[in-house]
């Protein structure tokens, strides 16, 4: 190899290097609204991928620095059919009615936890998403019985108003409050296709949604703008080094 050849790899290299180093300069505590990515998941409250993504991936993602990128929106419905009865709405849960009372008290807490605002400085309520995290996590089938551990998961994450939730899930409000979240869902698919359903930025697509499933990071990461919190590292620190072992066989051949 010819000392300019060299010259061109080494030169190369030290651009792609840089070209990553400046995609992870430090994110710092970004919290503005401009770079958040609107992730909205659609789930059911006793569906078990739906336990399992809320559980093993969206949630533990958000108790780093990715959590100031995210405006959530939960949606507790699913593949619930509704109706509307003389004067009330009536529904049919995917996993029975013991699912619909489920799906009625998350939608109660998503409203009632701080009047449903979010946490300052955040684009979600981290009290409402931890104690729904909780029931997710905890729910247990005893017999034919399934006991939601809500007096529990109020208490580990300081939810003072559990009684006016479970009011609220026995009666009218958390109805309608449930049937808002059937028109959500609508709106992405009716029936859904498959649950839970992730969508970012208020688009569907199944690329995204079926990688989120395995890597909800990775798939947020994509969406991420400028500089990413180091949580992202991981998946385009690979996709660089990929560009650069094709760059760099490339440049081999060309000079062999
Ligand atoms: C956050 O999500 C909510 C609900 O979808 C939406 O109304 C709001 O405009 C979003 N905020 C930003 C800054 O995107
Ligand atoms: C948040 O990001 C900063 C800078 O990128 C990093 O030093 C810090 O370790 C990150 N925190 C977490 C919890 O990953
Ligand atoms: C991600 O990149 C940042 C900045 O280049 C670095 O400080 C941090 O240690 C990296 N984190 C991981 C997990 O590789």
């Amino acid at each position: 190899m010819s000392f300019l050849k060299v010259a061109l790899v080494f030169s190369l290299a030290i651009v792609l290097v840089a070209a990553q180093h400046d995609d992870h300069a430090h994110a710092g505590h970004t919290n503005h609204e401009n770079h958040w990515v609107n992730v909205a998941v659609y789930y059911e409250s006793l569906c078990p991928d739906s336990r399992k993504f809320f559980t093993q991936q969206l949630y533990p993602s958000l108790q780093g620095n990715l959590s100031n990128f995210v405006n959530l929106t939960l949606v507790p419905y699913g593949k619930t059919k509704m109706e509307f009865k003389t004067s009330q709405y009536e529904f049919e849960c995917h996993h029975g009615p013991k699912e619909c009372e489920g799906n009625k008290m998350q939608a109660c807490a998503l409203n009632l936890i701080d009047q449903g605002k979010k946490t300052e400085g955040f684009g979600f309520n981290k009290v409402a998403v931890a104690f729904i995290n909780c029931l997710m996590d905890k729910t247990e089938k005893k017999g034919d019985d399934t006991i939601f551990p809500s007096k529990e998961c109020a208490e580990i994450n300081h939810v003072n108003n559990l009684n006016m939730i479970e009011n609220c899930a026995q009666h009218t409000d958390g109805s309608n409050y449930l049937a808002k979240l059937g028109a959500l869902t609508d709106v992405i698919s009716n029936p859904l296709k498959s649950v839970p359903t992730i969508v970012f930025n208020k688009q569907f697509k199944a690329d995204d949604n079926a990688l989120a499933q395995t890597n909800f990071v990775k798939a947020l990461c994509q969406y991420i703008q400028g500089n990413k919190p180091s949580e992202c590292n991981g998946t385009s620190t690979l996709r660089i080094s990929l560009v650069f072992l094709i760059v760099a066989g490339f440049i081999t051949k060309l000079i062999n």
